[in-house]
């Protein structure tokens, strides 16, 4: 079981997890953004830094944040290279498969997406699946549904996943409910719409799955939920 584990919008694609011992941050853009609900500065400690790809909605402040916090930095190794040689910020690179870093269960997933910096390929995307207190939250990154995420909730069940449903550069609300289907997690969060006009999505539309049983939190940046 464990104890509780809170988890905030922060908007877009971007999440703070809080546990007992842990501040985590994943994707933090935030300067730029217009969801935003937090400045990049509002977090003064911070232990570990999630980034799903290298693109500038998803790594966003998280050099920045990393550099005045002193939080470790976890992404696709090339990515990890690139920005502590370049940044000199502290990383912990990975690959898709399991490990553990400080206590918390990391799982690198694949995610079918691009991954760029500055205008040329950096890595690959990845999700992330963070167990925690007994807790797993899968923040599936920018990606379309594909059949493998059965198999990674088969392996490691969720409780709450993270699923973006802005379409275009991601799935939209019709493949994120079958991602629902494959993952069967215990309450869905819905990421990376209404952003920009691009990616304009009605959150109402996943209520569909709670047909399954599956709890549908939408979150408005800046809300949170307790699990
Ligand atoms: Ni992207
Ligand atoms: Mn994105």
């Amino acid at each position: 079981m464990g104890r509780a584990v809170k988890i905030r919008y922060l908007g877009h694609a971007a999440f703070e997890i809080r546990t007992e011992e842990k501040i985590i941050l994943i994707d933090p853009f935030l300067e730029g953004n217009p969801r935003a609900c937090a400045r990049a500065e509002d977090f003064e400690k911070v232990d570990l830094i999630f980034v799903t790809h290298a693109h500038a909605d998803h790594l966003g402040d998280a050099v920045e944040i990393a550099k005045r916090t002193n939080a470790k930095v976890v992404c696709m190794y090339d990515i990890a290279q690139y920005l502590s040689e370049k940044f000199g910020v502290e990383t912990i690179g990975m690959n898709y498969g399991y490990t553990r870093i400080d206590g918390v269960e990391v799982i690198m997933v694949p995610a079918w997406h691009s991954s760029s910096f500055e205008g040329k390929m950096l890595g690959n995307s990845c999700g992330f699946i963070i167990g925690a207190e007994g807790k797993r939250v899968y923040h599936a990154g920018d990606t379309c549904v594909f059949g493998d995420m059965k198999l990674f909730a088969e392996l490691y069940p969720i409780d709450i996943a993270l699923l973006p449903i802005g379409g275009h550069f991601t799935m939209d609300v019709k493949q994120a409910i079958k991602a629902c289907e494959l993952l069967k997690p215990k309450m869905v969060i819905p990421m990376h719409y209404n952003t920009w006009p691009v990616i304009r999505a009605e959150p109402e539309k996943l209520r569909e799955v709670e047909k399954s049983g599956i709890e549908v939190r939408i979150l408005e940046p800046g809300e949170e939920v307790e699990v």
